[in-house]
C-alpha cells in the first residue's frame, strides 16, 4: 500500500470537515438526488436533518448531502433500538449469573510457566517475525478526554529524559524487534508492518506527527495510517443530531470499529499481499506495551488459536479495567462499567484474599490472519454500546447552537473484545503477564492517583532499573531519582544489556547508545 494513508468510506466526513487529507471540492447534488435522500430520512423519522437545507449555501448543501449519504438512517435507527434494548436488559439482570473465570485449560501464565515453554514460545514468535509473517495494529482513534489533552494520546510526552512520545517508543520497539529477528533470519530483511487506526478527531494530528518525526525511523512504506468509521450522535429522543446547520454531529464508532475499518481501508488486503499470518493489536496508551511480543505470538501460534489475549492481575476490586471471563460458557470481557460490586469483590474460593475475577484486560490481542478473513460474516453482528454524553448540537427549530449541561444524547460504540464470544473456547487463549513489565496505561491527567503521565514515566524508569540490575549493572540513585530509561533501540525486553555489567549508572539516566567500556 502506498505510504501510509487510507480512508474508509464512512470517513468522508473527515474530508468534508477539513480534518482529512484532501479538500476536493464536493460535487453539487441534483434536485432529484436531494429529494430522494430527504425522503429516505423522512421515512426513517429523521427528516429534521434537512430542516435548514434550503437556507444553506450551495457548498454547505453539498457538504450536508454527501455526509448524509454515507449513513443509512433506517440502519442507524435499528442500531439505536438494539443498543437501548441491550442496555435495558443489562440493567434488569445485573451481572449475568453464569459469569465464571476462564477455565485453566484456556489460560497460561508467564509468572509460573515452565522456562522451557517460555523460551520455546519466544523462539517460535521471533522465527515468525523473521519470516515476515507478523503485523501490528495500533488502535489510536480514542479522544483521550480523561487525560485532558487535545492531541492524540500517542503524541504525549510522559516526561521521560528522552522526551519520547508513546508513538515513538512503540515504533522503536518495532525497529528493535526487526533487528533482533534479522539476527535469526540469516540476515534477510525483516519487516513488521505497523498499521495505526485513527479517527476523525485524531487523524490529521497523528499523520502530521508521524511525518514530522520521519516515521520514527521506520520505513514509511511499512507504516500505514487508516481511519475507523464514525456514527451520528443521537439525541435522547432518538433523533440524529446536527453539529451545525450543514453538518451531522458524529463520533468514532468505538475501538470495535477496527474490524470493519481493516476491510474498508484495504489494510487486510495489504496484510494478505505481504503474507501476514499473525497479528498483534493493542492500545496506544500503554507505555510498557510489548509490541509484536515474540512470546505472545509464539504462545498463540503454537496453540493454533484464532484469538489470544494478555491479562494482568487486577490491582484491586475498583480498578477501571475490563475482566476476561467465561460468560454463559463463552469467552468474553465484562467492562468495569458493567460489573456489579458483589461480583467485583468476590474472592477466589481456592485462594484467600485473592479476587475471584482478577484477569484484567490490557487490550493486547492476538489474531490469526485466517480469523480476519471471516470478518464479513460477523462484524455487522457486533453490538453497539451506549455512551451517554453532553453533545453540543444545532437546534434546528431555533437555529442556535446548544451546549448542554447534562447528558442529552448518546454515542454508539463497538468494543474490540465483543468478538470474543463468537470464538469457540478451544480457539481462544489468555496468558497472564507481569503488570510491571507490560501494563502501565495513560488514562488520567497529572495530579491524579493512578494511570497518569507520572506513573507511566516511573514504570518505564523502574523497568530500566530492574533490567540493568539483572544484567549486573549498578544503579546509583540520588534522592528522588526514579530510575533509568533504557531506549528500545538498546533493549526490547531486557536483553542486550551485558555491556553494563559491573558499571555504575547514575539515576535518573537515559541509556540510548551502547557505550563500550574503555
Ligand atoms: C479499555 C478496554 C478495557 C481495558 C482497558 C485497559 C475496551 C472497549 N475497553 O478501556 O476493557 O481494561 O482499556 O487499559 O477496549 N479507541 C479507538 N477508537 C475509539 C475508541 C477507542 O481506537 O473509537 C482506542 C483508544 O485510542 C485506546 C483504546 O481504544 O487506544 C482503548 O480506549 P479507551 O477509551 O482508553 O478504553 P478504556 O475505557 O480505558
Amino acid at each position: 500500500m502506498a505510504a501510509a494513508v487510507r480512508d474508509t468510506v464512512s470517513n468522508l466526513i473527515g474530508k468534508i470537515s477539513g480534518m482529512g487529507v484532501q479538500d476536493t471540492p464536493l460535487r453539487q447534488p441534483s434536485a432529484e438526488e436531494v429529494a430522494e435522500l430527504k425522503k429516505k430520512y423522512e421515512q426513517a423519522n429523521q427528516g429534521q436533518v434537512f430542516a435548514r437545507f434550503d437556507t444553506l449555501s450551495s457548498n454547505d448543501q453539498a457538504q450536508l448531502f454527501h455526509q448524509l449519504s454515507t449513513f443509512d438512517p433506517e440502519h442507524i435507527n435499528k442500531l439505536v433500538k438494539r443498543a437501548n434494548a441491550d442496555a435495558a436488559a443489562a440493567l434488569k439482570t445485573d451481572t449475568p449469573k453464569s459469569l465464571e473465570p476462564l477455565p485453566e485449560n484456556a489460560t497460561a501464565s508467564i509468572l509460573d510457566s515452565n522456562p522451557d515453554d517460555l523460551r520455546r514460545w519466544y523462539d517460535e514468535g521471533l522465527k515468525l517475525i523473521a519470516e515476515n509473517k507478523v503485523a501490528v495494529v495500533l488502535m489510536a482513534g480514542g479522544q483521550g478526554t480523561r487525560l485532558g489533552s487535545s492531541d492524540p494520546k500517542g503524541c504525549f510526552d510522559i516526561g521521560l529524559p528522552s522526551k519520547k512520545s508513546l508513538f515513538q517508543i512503540q515504533a522503536e520497539r518495532i525497529a528493535k524487534l526487526q533487528s533482533l529477528a534479522t539476527d535469526v533470519s540469516g540476515n534477510k530483511k525483516v519487516v513488521v508492518p505497523w498499521y495505526t487506526m485513527t479517527s476523525g478527531p485524531t487523524r490529521q494530528a497523528t499523520e502530521k506527527f508521524f511525518t514530522d518525526n520521519n516515521f520514527f525511523g521506520l520505513a514509511k512504506e511499512n507504516v500505514t495510517i487508516f481511519n475507523q468509521g464514525v456514527l451520528p450522535c443521537i439525541s435522547n429522543d432518538g433523533e440524529i443530531l446536527l453539529e451545525s446547520a450543514s453538518k451531522v454531529a458524529v463520533a468514532p464508532d468505538g475501538n470495535g470499529g477496527i474490524y470493519q475499518a481493516l476491510i474498508t481501508s484495504g489494510v487486510r488486503d495489504d496484510m494478505k499481499k505481504r503474507g501476514i499470518e499473525h497479528i498483534h493489536a493493542y492500545c496506544v496508551d500503554n507505555c510498557l506495551v510489548k509490541v509484536a511480543d515474540p512470546t505472545f505470538i509464539g504462545f498463540a501460534a503454537s496453540k493454533k488459536v484464532d484469538i489470544a489475549t494478555k491479562v494482568v492481575r487486577k490491582r484491586n476490586a475498583t480498578e477501571s479495567v475490563g475482566l476476561i471471563v467465561l460468560n454463559g460458557g463463552k469467552p468474553g470481557v465484562v467492562e468495569y462499567s458493567e460489573i456489579d460490586q458483589d461480583t467485583a469483590n468476590a474472592v477466589d474460593p481456592k485462594q484467600a484474599g485473592v479476587l475471584k475475577f482478577r484477569a484484567a484486560n490490557i487490550v493486547n490481542h492476538y489474531y490469526s490472519f485466517s480469523f480476519f478473513e471471516s470478518i464479513e460474516s460477523w462484524a455487522s453482528d457486533l453490538p453497539h454500546h451506549i455512551a451517554r454524553k453532553k453533545i453540543p448540537f444545532f437546534d434546528t427549530k431555533t437555529g442556535a447552537t446548544v451546549k448542554p449541561e447534562s447528558p442529552n444524547g448518546i454515542k454508539l460504540e463497538q468494543f474490540v473484545f465483543d468478538v470474543f464470544p463468537l470464538t469457540p473456547l478451544e480457539k481462544f487463549a489468555a496468558i497472564e503477564v507481569k503488570r510491571e513489565e507490560e501494563f502501565s496505561p495513560l488514562k488520567n491527567a497529572r495530579g491524579t492517583k493512578d494511570d497518569n503521565p507520572d506513573t507511566s514515566k516511573q514504570d518505564i524508569m523502574q523497568q530500566g532499573l530492574r533490567w540493568i540490575e539483572a544484567a549486573g549493572g549498578i544503579v546509583s540513585k540520588e534522592a528522588g531519582a526514579v530510575g533509568v530509561e533504557v531506549s528500545p533501540s538498546i533493549s526490547y525486553g531486557g536483553e542486550g544489556l551485558e555491556f553494563l555489567k559491573g558499571r555504575t549508572v547514575n539515576a535518573p539516566a537515559l541509556i540510548e547508545i551502547e557505550e563500550k567500556k574503555a
